[in-house]
C-alpha cells in the first residue's frame, strides 16, 4: 500500500474512499447493512482514508453517511482516518434531483454540528474536520478561529477546506494551519491546478473529489446507462446527456486506448494520472461495487512517467469534450 503525507502529518492510503453515493446523490441509499458490509470491505483491502459529511443523505435521515461510517470503522478505528464536513445543508423542498446547497458556518452551528458528527461516527476525534462550502455571510478567519478551539479541545486535529478558492485559503491558514482541501479533479475538470502553486508554498494537501468525473472516465457509461431521477444526480448531469456521448469520444477513446496499452482500466489511468502529478495529491473516488473498489485502490500502482503526464494534459488541454457536473446551486440561508 502506497500512503501520501497531507499538510504536516496527515498519513492516508493513496486513495481513499469516498463514502457518500453509499447514501447520498448515486441513487436509492443502500441497506444499512449492505452499506457496512461495504465500508468495512473497503478497510480489509488497505483504504485507510474515508471521507463523509454530516449532509450526505436523504431527506427522511440526513445523516446516513455518517452513521453508516461510524457504525462500520468502529473495529478498525485505530487504523483509519475518517474525514467529514461541516457547514452546508441541502434544500430538501426543492424539486431539483440535486438540491441546492445552503450553506451556514455560524460559529454556534458549527460548535452543535460536531457534537452531531462526533457521535454519529462513535468517536473522541475527527482526523481532517471540512468546511463543506464556503459561507459568503461569516467570515473564513471566524471560521478558522472556531477550528482552533476544536483543535485545542481534541474534538479535530486537522481541518481543511472544501471548494476554496486562493484568497479563501490563504486568510485561513494564517489563522489556523489548514491541513488539505477538497476540491473538484478529474480530466474533465482541472480548473484548480490553478491552486497548485499556492498548495505548494503554504504545504496543504489536495483532496480530488469526483476524480472520475463521477464514472464517466471509467468508460463504463453509454446510451444504455440510465440513472433514476429521483435519487440520482447522474440523471442530470450534463456528461451523462446523450448529445455528450459523440463530444467525450476522444477523451473515452483516448483513455481506452492507453489502458488496453498498459493492460490496465481507463478508470485506473485517470486515477494514476492525477496522482502521478502532485505528491500531495490525494484521489478519493466513490462506488458501490466491491470490485471496482479494488480496482480503483490499485491504480495506485500503475506509475505514468512524467512524459506519459504531459502528453496525456496537453492532449486535454486541445479535446472537445462536454460540460461537467459542476455542483449544486448554493441558496442564501433566509
Ligand atoms: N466536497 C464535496 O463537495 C464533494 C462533492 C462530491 C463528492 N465528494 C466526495 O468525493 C467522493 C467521490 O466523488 P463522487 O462519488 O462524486 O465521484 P466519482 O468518484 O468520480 O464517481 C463515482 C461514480 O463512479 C462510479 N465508479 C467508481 N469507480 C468506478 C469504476 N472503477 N468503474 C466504473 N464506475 C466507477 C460509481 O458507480 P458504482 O457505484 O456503480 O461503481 C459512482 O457512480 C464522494 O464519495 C464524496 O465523499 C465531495
Amino acid at each position: 500500500m502506497r500512503y501520501r503525507t497531507l499538510g504536516k502529518d496527515l498519513r492516508v492510503s493513496v486513495v481513499g474512499f469516498g463514502c457518500m453515493g453509499i447514501s447520498h446523490a448515486y441513487g436509492k441509499p443502500l441497506e444499512k447493512k449492505e452499506g457496512i458490509r461495504l465500508i468495512q470491505q473497503a478497510a480489509d483491502i488497505g483504504y485507510t482514508f474515508f471521507d463523509t459529511a454530516e449532509s450526505y443523505g436523504t431527506a427522511e435521515n440526513p445523516h446516513a453517511n455518517e452513521e453508516l461510517v461510524g457504525a462500520a470503522l468502529k473495529p478498525y478505528r485505530n487504523q483509519v482516518m475518517i474525514a467529514t464536513k461541516f457547514g452546508i445543508s441541502f434544500d430538501t423542498s426543492s424539486t431539483e434531483v440535486n438540491h441546492p446547497i445552503i450553506p451556514d458556518s455560524r460559529p454556534e452551528v458549527i460548535f452543535s454540528s460536531v457534537e452531531g458528527s462526533l457521535k454519529r461516527l462513535g468517536t473522541d476525534h475527527i482526523d481532517l474536520y471540512y468546511q463543506h462550502r464556503v459561507d459568503p455571510n461569516i467570515p473564513i478567519e471566524e471560521v478558522a478561529g472556531v477550528m482552533s478551539k476544536l483543535i485545542q479541545q481534541g474534538k479535530i486535529t486537522h481541518w481543511g477546506l472544501s471548494e476554496a478558492t486562493e484568497d479563501i485559503i490563504r486568510r485561513a491558514h494564517k489563522v489556523c494551519p489548514v491541513t488539505a482541501i477538497q476540491n473538484r479533479y478529474s480530466m474533465m475538470a482541472r480548473w484548480h491546478e490553478e491552486l497548485f502553486p499556492v498548495l505548494e508554498e503554504l504545504g496543504i494537501g489536495f483532496v480530488a473529489f469526483s476524480p472520475l468525473a463521477n464514472g464517466l472516465l471509467s468508460a463504463r457509461y453509454d446510451l444504455s446507462s440510465s440513472f433514476d431521477p429521483t435519487y440520482d444526480y447522474r440523471s442530470m448531469m450534463p456528461q451523462f446527456q446523450a448529445e455528450s456521448l459523440k463530444k467525450n469520444e476522444t477523451l473515452l477513446s483516448l483513455l481506452q486506448e492507453m489502458s488496453r496499452a498498459k493492460n490496465v482500466t481507463p478508470a485506473q489511468i485517470s486515477l494514476a494520472w492525477m496522482i502521478g502529478k502532485k505528491p500531495y495529491l490525494v484521489p478519493i473516488p466513490g462506488t458501490r461495487n466491491p470490485k471496482r473498489m479494488l480496482e480503483n485502490l490499485k491504480a495506485s500502482e500503475v506509475i505514468l512517467s512524467d512524459q506519459e503526464i504531459k502528453e496525456l494534459d496537453q492532449a486535454l488541454d486541445q479535446m472537445e469534450m462536454s460540460e461537467v457536473f459542476g455542483g449544486s446551486r448554493i441558496e442564501n440561508r433566509s
